[in-house]
């Protein structure tokens, strides 16, 4: 029960009203995901939709006393597109998760389809949602999203996020344990994308640039590889998922702060980028300013040393194809 003034409260962040829907959300990160979003203020209206259980999930997550409603969904009397309809922020867990020895460019056969299907409805259901994408192969997933908005001719590349915020905590995490300092104030500059050593954590523009090389080498191959310690130690029932759910919670956050007007939201994402366009990468992870409309600026990755410039090359290369075989796999 609400005493009163905690129901003023509600009632000022009403101000807001945002519809957000999970697809995949019965899953290992779509549980603790919804029930994030259960626990954000911003979002009224939360949509659950998977293949199964997500009715349960809803059910369970509808009696947290926050101010927003829950629905779940199955596939059966048209699920998805009610799940979809006229939804503000999308964001996708759906899919299969790595198992010990496997890539995340291993999931691409079966993830590729499932992203592509959701995709497709996401852009008839809901065309002008923001959709964050968080299945894996994300350097693959994410050019399968645009061109199958591109197919339904509603691709807008504002819209459109690889959800890469992992990598930036476990980054804040790992510099802290080197340094042993708070990992709260702790901010790495990761770039690139979502895979080895596509992810690319810029320690030269961190206040610990003249850590010695060793341990700089290490630090940066524990955030390139943190998730194969997760998909080790679950030793076959899945990788990273509350971790994960934290990170999409938090970059769902920014992305409801930037349509809700907020100055000044920046944060890192996976997105169509003009910074390496020229070089035949279209997509690359590197800070963002949201808005309203999703993505209003794209910014550079900064200074980096000759060290990271040799990654970066080495990250660029791979990024490429696995961009490329996304956009073929829907093109073809
Ligand atoms: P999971 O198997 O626990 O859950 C996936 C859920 O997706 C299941 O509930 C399943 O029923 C559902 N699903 C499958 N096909 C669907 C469809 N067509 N429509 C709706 N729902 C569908 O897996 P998980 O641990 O939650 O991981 C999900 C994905 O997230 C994996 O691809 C994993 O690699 C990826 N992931 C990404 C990051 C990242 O940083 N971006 C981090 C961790 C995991
Ligand atoms: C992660 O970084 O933990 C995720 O991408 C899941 C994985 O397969 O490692």
């Amino acid at each position: 029960m609400f005493t009163r003034v905690a129901r003023r409260a509600f009632t000022t962040t009403r101000v807001n009203p945002y519809k957000v829907t999970v697809l995949g959300a019965g899953g290992g990160i779509g549980q603790p995901l919804s029930l994030l979003l259960k626990l954000n203020h911003k979002v009224t209206d939360l949509r659950l939709y998977d293949l199964k259980g997500a009715p349960g999930v809803a059910a369970d997550l509808s009696h947290i006393p926050t101010n927003s409603k829950v629905s779940g969904f199955a596939p059966d009397n048209n699920g998805l597109s009610q799940a979809l309809s006229n939804t503000d922020v999308v964001l996708i867990p759906a899919g299969v998760p790595r198992k010990p020895g496997m890539t995340r460019d291993d999931l691409f056969s079966i993830n590729a389809s499932i992203v592509r299907d959701l995709a497709s409805a996401a852009g008839e259901a809901a065309p002008n949602a923001k959709i964050l994408v968080i299945s894996n192969p994300v350097n693959s997933t994410v050019p399968i999203v645009a061109e199958s908005l591109k197919k339904k001719g509603v691709y807008s590349p504002n819209r459109l996020f690889g959800v890469t915020t992992l990598d930036s905590i476990r980054a804040s995490r790992f510099i802290s344990e080197v340094q042993g300092t708070n990992p709260t104030q702790e901010h790495v500059n990761v770039v690139g994308g979502h895979s080895g050593i596509t992810i690319l954590p810029l320690i030269s523009q961190t206040k610990y640039s003249n850590m010695d090389k060793a341990t700089k080498d290490a630090l940066i191959h524990r955030i390139q590889f943190g998730g194969d310690e997760v998909v080790k130690a679950k030793d076959g029932a899945g990788s990273a998922t509350l971790s994960m759910a934290q990170a999409g919670a938090v970059f769902a956050n920014a992305v409801l702060s930037g349509l809700a007007g907020e100055r000044d939201v920046v944060a890192n994402s996976f997105v169509d980028s003009p910074l390496y366009k020229s070089e035949g990468i279209d997509f690359f992870s590197s800070p963002i300013t949201l808005g309203p409309e999703g993505v209003t600026k794209i910014h550079p990755i900064g200074e980096i040393s000759s060290e990271e410039a040799e990654l970066l090359a080495k990250a660029k290369e791979t990024l490429k194809k696995n961009i490329e075989k996304g956009v073929q796999f829907v093109n073809n």
